[in-house]
Formats: C-alpha cells, sequence, structure tokens
C-alpha cells in the first residue's frame, strides 16, 4: 500500500497528463477539422431498384402491398411446405409459436376476465387471431421473416396465400375470399379494437 505523499505525488502527474492529453486532442481536432475533405470517395449513390427491394415495409393501412393474390385454399399448400414443421400442421405450435388458437369471443387476451377464462388451458396462447390488431401486418411480417432460414422467399402470391390461410385458420375470413392489396387492409381483426392508441402528454413515463 502506498503512503500519503506518494499518492499525492501521483495525483499531481495525472493531472499534468490529463492537461497534455486534452491539449492533443483539441490540436489534433483542429487539425483534423481544417483538413476535411468534402467528399471522402466511399460508397456509391444507392439505385432506386436497390432502394425498393429494401424498401418492403407494410403500413396497418396496406400502404406498401404489392401486386398479387391468394386464397387459404391455395395457402394450404404453402403453409404445409414452408411453414408446418415449426408452427404445426395446422398452426397448433410446434418448435415455434402456434399461429392458431381458440379466441374467446368479446374478450381481450388480458385480464381477470381472461386469465380466469385461461386457468386451467396452459395452451393457450396470444396468436394472430386473439391478438394482431391488423392483417396487414401478417403479410410484413410473414415477407421480411419468415421462414428463417430464407426470409423473402415466397412470391407475393405465396405470401397473399399462406396470409389468407392463417386468417381463415383463425375463423376471420372464409375459405375462398381473395386477399390482395384491396382486400387485405379491409380484414378487421378480432383485436382491432383492444388496442387504444397511446396519446399521453406528458408524466413520468414519457420521455
Ligand atoms: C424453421 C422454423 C420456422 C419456419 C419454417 C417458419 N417459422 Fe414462423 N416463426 C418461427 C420462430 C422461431 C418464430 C418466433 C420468432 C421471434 O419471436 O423472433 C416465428 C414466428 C412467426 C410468426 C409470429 C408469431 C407471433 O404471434 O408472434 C408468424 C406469423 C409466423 N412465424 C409465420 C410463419 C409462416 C407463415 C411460415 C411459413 C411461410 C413460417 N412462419 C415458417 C419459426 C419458423
Amino acid at each position: 500500500m502506498r503512503n500519503g505523499p506518494q499518492r499525492h505525488r501521483d495525483t499531481e502527474v495525472t493531472k499534468i497528463w490529463r492537461s497534455l492529453c486534452l491539449c492533443v486532442s483539441v490540436a489534433c481536432g483542429i487539425a483534423a477539422a481544417a483538413q476535411t475533405p468534402e467528399r471522402f470517395g466511399i460508397g456509391q449513390p444507392a439505385p432506386p431498384e436497390l432502394i425498393a427491394a429494401l424498401d418492403i415495409d407494410v403500413r396497418p393501412d396496406g400502404t406498401g402491398l404489392p401486386p398479387g393474390r391468394g386464397t387459404a385454399r391455395e395457402g394450404a399448400q404453402v403453409y404445409a411446405r414452408h411453414c408446418a414443421a415449426c408452427h404445426g400442421a395446422k398452426g397448433e405450435g410446434g418448435s415455434a409459436d402456434s399461429l392458431v388458437g381458440p379466441e374467446p369471443k368479446g374478450m381481450a387476451p388480458f385480464g381477470p376476465a381472461y386469465e380466469q377464462w385461461r386457468s386451467g388451458r396452459p395452451d393457450v396462447s396470444f396468436t394472430i387471431g386473439n391478438y394482431w390488431p391488423y392483417a396487414t401486418t401478417i403479410f410484413d411480417y410473414v415477407r421480411r421473416a419468415m421462414p428463417p432460414p430464407a426470409p423473402e422467399s415466397l412470391t407475393a402470391d405465396e405470401t397473399y396465400s399462406v396470409v389468407a390461410w392463417l386468417l381463415a385458420q383463425n375463423g376471420i375470413i372464409g375459405e375462398d375470399t381473395v386477399m390482395s392489396a384491396e382486400t387485405l387492409p379491409k380484414v378487421v381483426m378480432p383485436a382491432r379494437s383492444r388496442f387504444v392508441r397511446d396519446d399521453r402528454k406528458g408524466g413520468r413515463t414519457i420521455r
């Protein structure tokens, strides 16, 4: 352990070092700013095709949905081939989330009433049918993320079809209802009215 004076001397030396480093940093900064070129000569302008390939988000109102169409009947094959291995043959869940589940009609999937209904049903979870507020989000999510080994590998028609299949399995649309950029945003999800807009203006939880 060091004695008092030794520690004192250390502190003085440290202070000098710190001041010196600061001076050098500032000097370097000024020199660098004076020499900063207008362009760095790296990167290249992004062509519109590249931006279009990355810009695939679909908004709740359907903005961004591509042309295409599909029904649940067609989607059954897409689902069996690309999704069932993880999500179960009928969407009941497997190694990955359940996508289809019982919906206690008129009951929000949270709160005491739901918990009471749910008790004794450990297999009940949040699914597209009881939790997702917009059908368009299913399209967005499936297109950008599923199936995990090859996201974005499904065509627009395949994606519309498999989304239609998921909606039909959840009892929201019929087997032959055509899903497209026009019809998908019009689907009213059971959970649509269960979310409220966060319109808080202040308070400790708002930053
Ligand atoms: C290799 C396994 C696998 C395959 C195949 C697969 N998924 Fe998934 N899926 C997952 C996993 C894992 C998650 C959870 C991802 C997370 O939470 O980040 C998931 C999540 C989802 C969700 C969100 C569930 C929720 O409510 O949060 C949907 C919808 C979905 N998958 C649809 C599909 C569809 C449609 C296909 C076929 C085109 C598919 N998945 C194929 C593994 C898979």
